[in-house]
């Protein structure tokens, strides 16, 4: 074998382990926070990873989180569209190229959100919302979905300033959390973990899944 053709299959073999991995939860439950510290420690192992979050992480979905996040009032399914766009624009331009390039991606947030929030708290259907959004994501979908799981009103206790949506209250929010156990129930890839614990605690549990 010649050494471009062994440095190609070095490349495929590096690029096949890394991973996409989605941090979930009520607003306020900790995850940016555990996404930093995630990414931290597997780059302290010595993988290339990289941090993005919804809506947000490319100029059209930053775009996008302002009038998600900042407009007064917005139509429920108008909601449901804007979340998908920004989220195939992250797709295709941010994910996919990172994940080929074998870089690890931890993302505050993914698909799962809009099942959870829009397919159940506002009552839209989960399985229409799903459909919705894996059709623009062309099967970049999250290897792994973390809930990090703690009372709605603890999450919110733990917040500043709630943004549009987190303002809808402990009733809503606890609509999301019972999506998302119910999503940990049926689906091998969605884990819950106790996100009253240490934050390092948590990353030791995330980390010890999937490396
Ligand atoms: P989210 O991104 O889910 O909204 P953040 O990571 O912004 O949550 O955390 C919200 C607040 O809770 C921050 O002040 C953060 O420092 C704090 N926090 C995050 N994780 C924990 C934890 N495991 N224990 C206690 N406080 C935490
Ligand atoms: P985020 O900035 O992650 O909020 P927080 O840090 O408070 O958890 O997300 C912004 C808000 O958007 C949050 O209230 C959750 C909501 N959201 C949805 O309703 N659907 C979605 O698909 C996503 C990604 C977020």
């Amino acid at each position: 074998m010649s050494i471009s053709s062994v440095v190609s299959v070095l490349l495929v073999t590096v690029a096949g382990v890394s991973k996409y991995l989605a941090l979930e939860g009520v607003d306020g439950s900790g995850k940016s926070t555990v996404a930093n510290v995630l990414a931290n420690r597997l780059s302290g192992m010595g993988m290339s990873t990289l941090v993005v979050r919804e809506p947000g992480g490319t100029p059209l979905g930053e775009a996008v989180r302002e009038l998600l996040l900042d407009s007064e009032r917005l139509d429920d399914w108008a909601e449901v569209f804007l979340f998908a766009a920004q989220r195939a624009e992250l797709a295709r331009e941010v994910i996919g190229p990172a994940l080929s390039a074998g870089t690890w991606v931890i993302s505050d947030r993914s698909y799962y959100s809009s099942i959870a929030y829009q397919g159940r708290a506002r009552g839209l259907g989960e399985h229409r919302v799903r459909e919705i959004n894996e059709t623009g994501l062309a099967g970049i979908v999250p290897d792994h979905v973390f809930v990090i799981d703690v009372d709605p009103g603890l999450a919110l206790s733990r917040q500043d300033r709630p943004d549009r949506i987190g303002k809808e209250g402990t009733d809503f929010q606890a609509e999301v959390r019972a999506s998302y156990l119910d999503l940990a129930e049926s689906e091998d890839k969605v884990t819950v973990v106790d996100g009253t614990r240490k934050v390092d605690e948590i990353v030791d549990t995330i980390v010890g899944e999937v490396t």
